[in-house]
């Protein structure tokens, strides 16, 4: 079996442009344009890839973007301040906080600080919570942009066992939530996993979010699951690779993401989605 490819770049496309008409729409009828806020404290190189990714997709799909670019050194006071004016700013319907943060600033007490309806992230606990009770508002970017992918792919989730791999507040966590929501029976594995090769050998469909290249090995994967690949991870020759091995994987696999062009395109397109739905809101 060779797997087909879950392209997430096209649905992506597509998304961000039904999003493009629907702000077109809202400033035909004297509506606000959406406005999105994107704060990078610091030099990470990665951070700056996706941060350039965001605001350029921001442009695009006709949303303001306000960009903060703050120095490593910035204090977490400062910080707190800036996302205290943007929670107060009627343009500004979404703010991000790009993670990780420099290790003077706890990114609990900023994510906190965002006024809940404006955390496009869905980082924030009340939205953790308002997921996991099934009463999403802003659902986590990369998660819900795994579960549009799938559903636009005409996947059925319910009563399929799905193994997530990696448990963090980004990606494993929510994304446990969102399938849950969607009636799969989920296992979770994590860094404390006795028997990872058999848990991901059970798995009817498999997401993995650990940043570790190829750490799933194709071997592992039952013939004909469903492998979603959330890593993105640069090799030493310069090659971007995900945190399952693809080449042996899509053997196996039904679908699978490819890195890149799989889950990142959706991330981004999820984020504008979180910040016209508060738009629209208001
Ligand atoms: N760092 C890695 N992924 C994300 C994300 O989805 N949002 C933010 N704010 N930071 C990240």
């Amino acid at each position: 079996m060779s797997a087909k490819i879950l392209d997430g770049k096209a649905i992506a496309a597509e998304l961000r442009a039904s999003i493009k008409t629907e702000v077109d729409q809202l400033i035909s009828q004297g509506k606000q344009r959406p406005g999105l806020a994107v704060i990078l404290v610091g030099e990470n190189p990665a951070s700056q890839v996706y941060v350039r990714n965001k605001k350029n997709a921001c442009k695009e799909a006709g949303f303001n973007d306000f960009a903060y670019d703050l120095p490593a050194t910035t204090s977490q006071a400062d910080l707190l301040t800036l996302i205290d004016e943007l929670n107060d700013r009627n343009d500004v319907h979404g703010i991000l906080v790009q993670l990780p943060l420099p290790d003077h600033i706890d990114p609990e007490t900023v994510i906190e600080s965002i006024t809940p309806s404006k955390d496009v992230d869905g980082f924030h606990p009340y939205n953790v919570g308002r997921l996991a009770t099934r009463m999403t508002k802003l659902a986590p970017c990369t998660p819900h942009g795994v579960m549009t992918m799938l559903s636009k792919t005409g996947i059925e989730l319910r009563g399929l066992n799905a193994v997530v791999v990696g448990a963090s507040n980004i990606v494993g966590v929510p994304m446990t939530l969102e399938l849950l929501n969607a009636r799969a029976t989920v296992t979770v594995c994590h860094s404390a996993t006795k028997d990872l090769p058999k848990m991901v050998s059970e798995a009817d469909l498999v997401v993995v979010g650990v940043g570790i290249p190829e750490m799933v090995k194709g071997e592992w994967i039952k013939p004909g699951a469903i492998v979603i690949d959330v890593g993105i991870n640069r090799m030493d020759d310069g090659r971007l690779c995900g945190d399952v091995e693809f080449a042996t994987a899509q053997q196996r696999a039904s679908w699978i993401t490819p890195v890149p062009g799989g889950v990142g395109p959706m991330t981004i397109a999820t984020l504008l989605e979180n910040t016209l739905q508060v738009a629209k809101s208001q």
